[in-house]
């Protein structure tokens, strides 16, 4: 059996002159079982391999969200939970993941680390098991390049944001620039294995997910990753 099944859209599916509101978000296709496997390996060396050279950005996105006493968090693919204690003591913060692995280490840390204001959960970034408008912010980091559905989860996290919270979301997305941009569709069934996509079409991702950012922030170094903030009417 396969570990994953890829589907290659054709040329016309993936230029960026195509319809942002139809095209294909990616040239590679991952399922959530195969994303599983992928971070159960990955916990042990997450922090070391994906730690301080996406930090940058993880502490831009805290500063930006200007969190006040009170309010609830989501962290929608929380990991070995390596933001839990960027976030301010007096608010409070949910963290969901649905791979145990990355779960346990984040339970060990938030031990380590005597951070109470938290509560971890197992769950499916694509199927939120959340009431409407149940958070002030609903903010992934790092995820939407991982999951199968991007839109979907960005769906179910404007779904759990209160009216007039903000959705955030810090990822790399396919670059602009034509010849980046090639390399990074010819890696992206490759980068799979490792983690994540790394040609996600982030005008598409916009378009089909129906956000209108307020601001998109490059951040990291390079700057290569986005932070995108949206606010929920
Ligand atoms: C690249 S890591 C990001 C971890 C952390 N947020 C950070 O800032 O480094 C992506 C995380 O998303 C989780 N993940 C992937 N697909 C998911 C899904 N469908 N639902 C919930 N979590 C998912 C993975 O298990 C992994 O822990």
């Amino acid at each position: 059996m396969p570990l994953f099944d890829r589907k290659t859209p054709s040329e016309d599916e993936v230029v960026s002159g195509s319809d942002a509101g139809t095209r294909a978000l990616s040239v590679a296709a991952v399922e959530n079982d195969f994303v599983e496997g992928v971070y159960d390996k990955l916990a042990k060396v997450y922090d070391l391999t994906f730690g301080p050279t996406l930090h940058p950005g993880r502490l831009q996105a805290i500063q930006r969200m200007n969190i006040q006493a009170g309010e609830r968090v989501l962290e929608v693919g929380v990991g070995t939970g390596i933001n839990l204690s960027l976030y301010p003591k007096d608010c409070s913060v949910t963290g969901i993941d649905f791979s145990g692995s990355m779960l346990e280490k984040a339970r060990e840390r938030a031990a380590r680390k005597g951070i109470r204001n938290m509560r971890l959960l197992q769950m499916d970034a694509g199927d939120l098991k959340f009431a409407d408008d149940s958070f002030d912010i609903v903010y992934a980091p790092y995820l939407v390049s991982v999951v199968p559905d991007p839109v979907k989860v960005a769906q179910e996290m404007s779904r759990v944001c209160r009216p007039g919270g903000r959705v955030i979301i810090l990822n790399h997305f396919l670059s602009p620039s034509p010849i980046l941009s090639k390399l990074e569709r010819m890696i992206s069934p490759y980068t799979i294995h490792i983690g994540f996509k790394a040609d996600l079409d982030l005008p598409a991702f916009l378009a089909q997910a129906d956000l209108e950012p307020v601001s998109i922030e490059k951040v990291n170094i390079p700057r290569l990753w986005s932070l995108v903030t949206c606010v929920k009417d």
